[in-house]
């Protein structure tokens, strides 16, 4: 039994300015953000309600946490970990994913509850992981420290981090087009968003530090988005010896190719034909989008490309960690 304990962190009201400035800009949520701890983590106001229990959550041996900042490669890594954890059975991934989708019902989109439902689904509740069956594969957004501080001690997680200025640029497209955000504003806007700290699941460096600062313990694997894209097989492998399986490296090989962003776009069990359907996301929203490392350089004039390099530099002063995108 793990022994219950009480959510140590503070959760505060955003400020008034701030408050106002996500209600103008993100006109889904805005108006239900909190600030959580002392790195002031950017969540919708429904964790509250949750974090003592997603806190206390009864953990099992053989559960698989895959924890990331939104827009890092979460979709794609699940599918990867979850084959791998299960001899690649593509037959039974190709159902599976996605299943807080399927116990949505289209009644729903008249529901005056139906926002509330969106919001709820934006945090990993404790009592989704509850029913979930075993092994149960479950992704979050929610920064290490908000997690059961013997998470480690009983369960693997695979943390994904990304390029921040490519998280950005992937971000912005979703949160206009994901109705739980309705950004209204342009790039440069959801930008000066970014790095003040006032996009949901923010600040991003903090995010990625303390999932980084864990990265040797046995069972923690920690990988970039990059790593993926530019050495496939080899980081299947690595995965696979996480999880304590061995593959032939023809079956890897099959396996990168599933993988491949042509591939993986047309793949239904990603969940977006739902999601349209429900009407959670605009028709032209793409979830899996364009899938490169460096696509940001579109985005950004030279004044933001200083800015975001001294704010990458500033974030990376004490630590080793180094993104492949920036060496
Ligand atoms: P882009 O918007 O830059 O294309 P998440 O699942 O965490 O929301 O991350 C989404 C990002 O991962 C999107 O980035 C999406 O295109 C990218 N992605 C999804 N599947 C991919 C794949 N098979 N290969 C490369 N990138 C992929």
């Amino acid at each position: 039994m793990q022994e219950f304990k009480s959510f140590p962190f503070d959760i505060h009201d955003v400020e008034e300015s701030d408050k106002r400035e996500l209600s103008k800009y993100f006109l889904g949520a805005g108006k239900f953000s909190i600030q959580v701890g002392p790195k002031k983590y950017l969540l919708m106001s429904d964790y509250e309600h949750d974090a003592e229990n997603i806190y206390n959550m009864p953990l099992r041996h053989d559960d698989i946490f895959l924890v990331t900042f939104p827009r890092s490669g979460t979709t794609w890594t699940l599918e990867l970990v979850w084959l791998l954890a299960s001899n690649l059975d593509y037959s039974t991934a190709a159902k599976t994913h996605d299943n807080l989708m399927e116990s949505l019902n289209k009644k729903h989109a008249d529901n005056p509850e139906y926002l509330k439902t969106l919001q709820a689904m934006r945090t990993p509740g404790s009592e989704q992981a509850s029913k979930m069956a075993s092994p149960r594969f479950i992704r979050t957004h929610l920064p290490l420290s908000f997690l059961p501080p013997t998470l480690l001690d009983s369960t693997k997680v695979v943390y994904v981090a990304r390029d921040p200025r490519d998280v950005a640029v992937s971000y912005y497209h979703l949160s206009r087009d994901f109705q739980s955000f309705i950004f209204n504003g342009d790039f440069k806007t959801y930008w000066s968003l970014f790095i003040r700290d006032l996009v949901y699941w923010s600040p991003f460096f903090e995010h990625v530090k303390e999932a980084w600062q864990m990265r040797h313990h046995p069972n923690m694997l920690f990988l970039f988005y990059e790593e993926l894209l530019q050495n496939m097989p080899a980081t299947l492998q690595r995965v696979a010896t996480f999880l304590g399986k061995e593959y032939r490296a023809d079956q890897i090989e099959e396996l990168s190719t599933h993988l491949k962003f042509e591939n993986f776009k047309n793949n239904p069990a990603v969940g977006i034909y739902d999601m349209k359907e429900y009407g959670m996301m605009a028709s032209k929203g793409e979830f899996v989008r364009k899938g490169k490392s460096g696509g940001w350089r579109d985005y950004f004039d030279e004044d933001m490309t200083r800015e975001a390099q001294l704010w990458i530099d500033n974030n990376l002063q004490n630590t080793d960690m180094r993104f492949p995108s920036m060496q």
